[in-house]
C-alpha cells in the first residue's frame, strides 16, 4: 500500500508542473529530457531495441514540394526473388508524401502496396500505435509484404495482408517515421488533429487513385491506434454524410490489442494480472485500492477533458507500474516472454534497413530522418491518452459499419480481458444479442486459432498463442481473420455473419 500510494502522490502532485511544461510544448520543442512521460516513452523505445537519432522529425526540407501528393513506384533493393514468378515491378509498390492541407508545413509519408491477389480487393489502411511509433514496425514485423532477414535482405511474407487487400501504411502523427514538418505547431495533441490529417490524406490518396475509391475501405491498427481508429472511422463517416470531397467506401474498422475505453481497461489490469499469475492476491488487493481514484479521474477526463485527462494518466498508470514492479522482467507485450535487460524485442534491423542509402534512394526520402518512435509525439498526445474513444462507436454500428476487436491472449498492456469487457459493455441496439451470442471457435486450417463472438456488425476475437502483435505471432490466423472479416464470413463454414449484417 505504502508503495502504491507514494507513487500516486508523487505523480499527482508533480503532474501540474509537467502539465505547464507540456502545454507550452508546441512552442518550445524539443521537450526537456527530465520530463517523466518522455523518459517513459524512451524506455519503451529501448525495449524494442530502437535508437532513433532524433526525438521528433522536425526538419527543414524540400520547399519545392508544391503538389499535394508526390508518389513514386519503387522497388526495394535486396528483395529476394519474385513473388510466384511475378516480377516485383508488376506488383505496384508505391511510396509517397502527402502535404497535409491543414498544417503549416507538414508532410505525411506513406506506403501503398497493391494487392498480390486482385486490384478489386478492399483498400486497408494500417495504423501503428505508440503514440508516436512508425507504421513500418508493422510493415516489416507484422503484416507487410515482406520481412527483414538477418542479412538485411527482404523476404516475401507468405501471410502479408497485401495477399487480401490493397494495403496502406502511414507514418503518423506528424513527426513520426518519415513524416515531418519544419514547424512545431504541426505536432498533434488529440484525435481531432489526427483524424483530420488522416481524412485529408485519404481524400488526396483517392484523388490520385480514383480506380481504388470504389473499393471497400477498412481501417485497421493496433495498440494506441485503439484511439486513432474509432476517431478516424467517425471522421470518414461524417465526411461521407456531409458529402465532403470523394465518398469513401468505409465498411469497417478493426482494433488489435488497443486502448479504447480506459475506464474499463485500466480496471481490468489487476484482474488479468491475477488470473495469469503475474501478481498474488495480496498485491492484487493492495493495487486495487488505486482503482476508485483512477475511475474518478477518468470520469472527470471523459471524452474531451484536458488537465483532468493528464491527471488521470498519472494516477491510473500507477496501477500498471505497480503490477510491473512485481512482475520482474516479463515482457508486458507478451507475458510468456522475458525481457533481457531493457530489451524485449529487437526491431533494430528496421532502422538499419531504412537508413541504408540504397533503400532511401529507392523510396525517394533523400536525407529525411527516420524516427522509428518519437518520444516527443508520445508526450504531445498525453492529454488524449485517457479519453474515452468508445463513445463514438455505437453511432457507427447503427449505420452498419463493422467493428472487429481482436486481442492476442498473452498481452498485458492492452489485454484481451479489458477489451472484451468494453466491447460487452458498449450500449447499442444489438448489445443484448451480442452479449447473448455463443462463443465459437475460430478455426484456421482445422485447428482452433481463437475464440470468436459476433453479432451483426460487431465481433470480438480472442487470439490464441499471441501477444500484443497478433500478425507477428500468428501471421496465418491474422491473414485469415482479415480475409473472412472483410468478406463477412468470420465464422468458417458456420452461420454467415452476412445474414446478420443484412438484418440491421
Ligand atoms: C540473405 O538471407 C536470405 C534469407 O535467409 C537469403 O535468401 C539470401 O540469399 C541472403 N542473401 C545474401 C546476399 O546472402
Ligand atoms: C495445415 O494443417 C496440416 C495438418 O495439421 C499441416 O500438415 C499443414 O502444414 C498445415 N498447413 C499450413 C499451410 O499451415
Amino acid at each position: 500500500m505504502a508503495e502504491v500510494m507514494s507513487f500516486f502522490f508523487v505523480f499527482f502532485f508533480v503532474s501540474p508542473i509537467v502539465l505547464c511544461r507540456a502545454s507550452l510544448s508546441s512552442d518550445d520543442l524539443p521537450l526537456e529530457r527530465s520530463n517523466f512521460p518522455s523518459l517513459q516513452a524512451e524506455e519503451m523505445i529501448r525495449k524494442l531495441n530502437l535508437f532513433p537519432a532524433e526525438k521528433l522529425n522536425l526538419m527543414e526540407h524540400d520547399p519545392s514540394l508544391t503538389q499535394r501528393l508526390v508518389e513514386k513506384r519503387f522497388k526495394f533493393p535486396n528483395l529476394v526473388g519474385d513473388f510466384e514468378g511475378v516480377p516485383v515491378e508488376d506488383l505496384a509498390h508505391h511510396a509517397g508524401y502527402y502535404k497535409i492541407s491543414h498544417s503549416h508545413a507538414a508532410k505525411m509519408f506513406y506506403f501503398f502496396f497493391e494487392s498480390r491477389n486482385s486490384k478489386n480487393d478492399p483498400v486497408v489502411i494500417w495504423l501503428t500505435g505508440g503514440p508516436g511509433c512508425s507504421s513500418e514496425l508493422a510493415l516489416f514485423y507484422e503484416n507487410g509484404p515482406f520481412t527483414i532477414a538477418k542479412n538485411l535482405s527482404l523476404v516475401w511474407n507468405e501471410y502479408g495482408w497485401d495477399k487480401a487487400s490493397n494495403l496502406l501504411y502511414v507514418d503518423q502523427p506528424v513527426g513520426t517515421g518519415f513524416s515531418y514538418s519544419s514547424d512545431a505547431r504541426d505536432i498533434r495533441h488529440n484525435e481531432d488533429g489526427v483524424s483530420n490529417d488522416l481524412y485529408d490524406f485519404l481524400q488526396a490518396f483517392f484523388k490520385e487513385h480514383p480506380d481504388f475509391s470504389k473499393n471497400d475501405f477498412y481501417i485497421t491498427g493496433e495498440s494506441y491506434a485503439g484511439h486513432y481508429i474509432p476517431a478516424f472511422a467517425a471522421r470518414v463517416h461524417r465526411g461521407n454524410k456531409a458529402k465532403e470531397g470523394i465518398h469513401i467506401n468505409l465498411k469497417g474498422f478493426a482494433i488489435g490489442n488497443g486502448l479504447t475505453d480506459p475506464a474499463i481497461q485500466y480496471k481490468a489490469y489487476t484482474d488479468y494480472a491475477l488470473d495469469m499469475g503475474i501478481i498474488k492476491k495480496a498485491e492484487y488487493d493492495r493495487i486495487n485500492k488505486v482503482i476508485p481514484v483512477c475511475e474518478i479521474a477518468i470520469k472527470l477526463c471523459g471524452t474531451d477533458g484536458t488537465v483532468s485527462c493528464m491527471a488521470s494518466y498519472f494516477v491510473c498508470n500507477t496501477i500498471f507500474s505497480s503490477i510491473m514492479s512485481h512482475a520482474g522482467d516479463i515482457n508486458y507485450y507478451d507475458i510468456r516472454k522475458k525481457c533481457d535487460g531493457s530489451l524485449c524485442y529487437d526491431f533494430s534491423n528496421m532502422e538499419k534497413f531504412l537508413n541504408k542509402k540504397s533503400v532511401r534512394d529507392a523510396l525517394g526520402v533523400g536525407s529525411i530522418d527516420f524516427v522509428s518512435c518519437s518520444p516527443t509525439v508520445y508526450q504531445a498526445m498525453l492529454m488524449d491518452w485517457m479519453r474515452n474513444l468508445e463513445a463514438g462507436i455505437p453511432a457507427l454500428l447503427e449505420d452498419g459499419i463493422k467493428l472487429l476487436v481482436y486481442a492476442g491472449e498473452y498481452d498485458l498492456i492492452c489485454n484481451w480481458l479489458g477489451n472484451s469487457r468494453w466491447v460487452h459493455a458498449m450500449e447499442w441496439s444489438g448489445q443484448k444479442q451480442f452479449v447473448a451470442s455463443a462463443e465459437v471457435p475460430f478455426e484456421v486450417n482445422g485447428s482452433e486459432a481463437g475464440v470468436l463472438k459476433a453479432y451483426g456488425p460487431l465481433a470480438f476475437l480472442k487470439v490464441h498463442d499471441a501477444g500484443h502483435m497478433v500478425p507477428m505471432d500468428q501471421p496465418r490466423a491474422s491473414l485469415e481473420m482479415l480475409k473472412r472479416w472483410t468478406r463477412s464470413k468470420l465464422t468458417e463454414g458456420g452461420a454467415d455473419q452476412g445474414n446478420l449484417v443484412a438484418e440491421l
